[in-house]
Parts: C-alpha cells; structure tokens; sequence
C-alpha cells in the first residue's frame, strides 16, 4: 500500500490575510492532527510561480521569509511537515521540463485562467499585435510546473480550493501522458476538497477578501496588531438594517462578520447561532465582539510570528531541514523518472 502523501504550496506574497487562513492554511494545520502519522505533508512556498509576473527581488526575498515565518506561526511543525522554498529544490523545474515533453499546448491553452490573460491582455489599449510578446511563457506553461511540484513528491492528495481544480486535472493529464510514453511511473493526485469556506472583503462585502484587492482596510492579516483589528472591523460595510441576523444573499457585510465570528468563536457557535446571540445589539457592539473574538483567536500567531521574524538564524535552519527533505523525496521521483526516458 502506498503511503497518503498530501502536497500543497502558497505563493510568498507575504503575510497571509484571513482568507488565505481560514479557505487554505488552516486544513493544513488541521492535517497533521487528521491524518495519520504515516501520512507525508508536504507544504511548498512557490518561489517559482511567483516570478511569472514581475517582482522586485529584495521584496520577493522579503515576502518568503514572511511566509515561512507565518506558516510556523500558525502551528505548523517542521518536523511533522516538510515546509520548503520551491526553488530550493531544483527537481521540481528539471520534472517540469520532461512533463512539457509530453504535455499538450492545445490542453493548455484552453485553461481558463490563461484564457483570461488572454483576453485581459488583447483588450488592454496596447496593440493587439503586442500582446503575444507581452504575455510571457512562463504565464503559459506555469500549470506545467505546478504539476510537476505535485508530481515530484508523488503526492496523492492534493487539498485544492475550486478555482485550482482545473489545474489538478491537468495535473493528472501530465501522469497520464508521461505513463503513457514512459510505463506506470507517475502517481495520479487525487483532490482533497475542503469545505470551502470563503471570507468576503470587509469594504466590499460581495466580492472575496483578497491581496489584489486596493484598500488596505478590505483585509484583516493574520499578523494584524489589535488596534488595526478594531479599526478595520470597526468600519467594516454593513447596512442599515436595525439587528442582527445571518443572510449571506441580503445582508453580505453582516454575515461576513458573522463568519468570522464563527471561526473564531471559543464557544464554537455557527453564523446562525451567533446572529441569534446578537439579534438586539447594535452594529457598534455587535462589531466590538467580533473584534474581541478575532484578536483574541490570532493573538497568539501574532506573538509567534514577532518572534520568529526577529529570530533569523531559526528561519535559516528550518529552511535548510525543509529543503533537505524536500530534495530527498523529489531525488526519489527523479531516479525512478531519468531511468524511465533513459536520462
Ligand atoms: P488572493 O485572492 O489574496 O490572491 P490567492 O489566490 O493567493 O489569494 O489564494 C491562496 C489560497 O487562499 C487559495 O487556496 C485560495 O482558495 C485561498 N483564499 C484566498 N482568498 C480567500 C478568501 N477570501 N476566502 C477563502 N479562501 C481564500
Ligand atoms: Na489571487
């Protein structure tokens, strides 16, 4: 029997906001206690992938080690996890490589977020006859590598959120191609979906709270000091309606809060349970819980992350044991895969 090997990567844009935590992060975290401890959790920050769009190298050096620095934070163990920078593992780019041999460009061209570059691109006011060279082939072929950093680890389990299900399935088109011309060598990933919980923007409450999103106040960071956690629950959107009450359709600012609430409530109540506790209260006090709640659920990833951010020497060696584990398990793919094309 093959043992549950569960891969997952975030992009080092920096300190995670509270909807990367609650959709992404926090089944990771939840994982080492569900899982058995056979099972191998391999969590990637995807260095990688983030150079697809420009980045400014000492920012992008800067927002790894945040990354590294909040997934520590928020309980995940070096030991029981292998948590590594993806460049520091050169397999995952030389896997890349032998995947695109047999990957298909029609496949890809047809996936829907390069689909939407695409067209971004072409509307852009630039010429149309630019666009090709502006978009680059990095952009293109990413979905590639995104395979191959499942791959390489044979992985069977791959918790994806619905926007990455396509790339997951393309993922398994990568195996099938390579089994195909080489024999039965690569693992086909299955999906683990979470519950997809999705946090909305605080200004802007139908749309999901997001990094690309312009106001600063949209977003709570995991890291957020107390004082900026009040003030951005205090002006979070709301409406007019007198009381409290759960309805995501009508009521989108209030049952925002009320999520949140909820994840982060000690007596563990849901959304509808909470905006019954708060029926009467004005939006003022009702706010003021949410924000109790909040910071006194992320106090303690707040305090750790200071620490370790002002502890280097720590960052270095975690990062070292992770990369060291990490190009131990790829060195195994990779054996198995050089044979297998008669590298
Ligand atoms: P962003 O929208 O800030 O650019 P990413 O696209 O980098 O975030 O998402 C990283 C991970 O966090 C993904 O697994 C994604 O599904 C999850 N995620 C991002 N924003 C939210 C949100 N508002 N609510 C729930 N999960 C989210
Ligand atoms: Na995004």
């Amino acid at each position: 029997l093959r043992p549950r090997v569960v891969f997952s990567g975030i992009q080092p844009t920096g300190v995670p906001h509270l909807g990367n935590y609650v959709g992404a992060l926090r089944q990771w975290v939840n994982l080492q206690r569900d899982e058995q401890p056979s099972t191998k959790l391999i969590y990637s920050i995807v260095d990688l992938h983030a150079i697809t769009v420009p980045q400014k190298p000492e920012t992008l050096r800067q927002r790894k080690r945040e990354v590294l620095a909040a997934l520590l934070a928020i309980g995940l163990d070096p030991e029981r996890c292998t948590i590594f920078y993806q460049s520091s593992v050169p397999a995952h780019s030389e896997l890349m490589w032998i995947l695109a041999c047999t990957a298909s460009v029609g496949y890809l061209s047809r996936m829907t977020q390069w689909k939407s570059k695409l067209s971004l691109a072409s509307s852009s006011t630039l010429e149309n006859k630019s666009v090709g060279s502006r978009l680059k082939l990095g952009l293109f072929s990413y979905p590639v590598l995104q395979a191959a950093d499942i791959l390489v680890h044979r992985a069977t389990h791959v918790p994806v959120g619905h926007d990455q299900q396509q790339h997951l399935e393309f993922a398994r088109e990568c195996v099938t191609n390579f089994n195909h011309a080489y024999g039965n060598h690569l693992v086909h990933p299955e999906t683990i979906v979470s519950p997809a919980q999705r946090i909305m923007s605080l200004t802007e409450p139908t749309s999901k709270m997001s990094k690309s999103h312009e106001a600063q106040r949209s977003r709570i960071l995991i890291t957020d000091s107390p004082q900026d956690i009040r003030s951005k629950i205090a002006t979070a959107l709301t409406d007019s309606t007198p009381g409290i009450s759960y309805d995501p359709a009508t009521r989108p600012g209030i049952s925002n809060l009320l999520e949140i609430f909820s994840v982060f409530d000690t007596e563990g109540r849901n959304p509808a349970q909470l905006a019954q506790a708060y029926a009467d209260a004005s939006p003022k006090i009702f706010k003021e819980a949410v924000a109790d709640a909040l910071l006194t659920g992320l106090q303690g990833i707040r305090d750790r992350y200071l620490d370790l951010s002002a502890n280097d020497s720590y960052l270095d060696k975690i990062e070292q044991h992770g990369a060291r584990k990490a190009q131990e398990s790829a060195k195994e793919t990779m054996d198995i895969v050089k044979t297998a094309v008669g590298l």
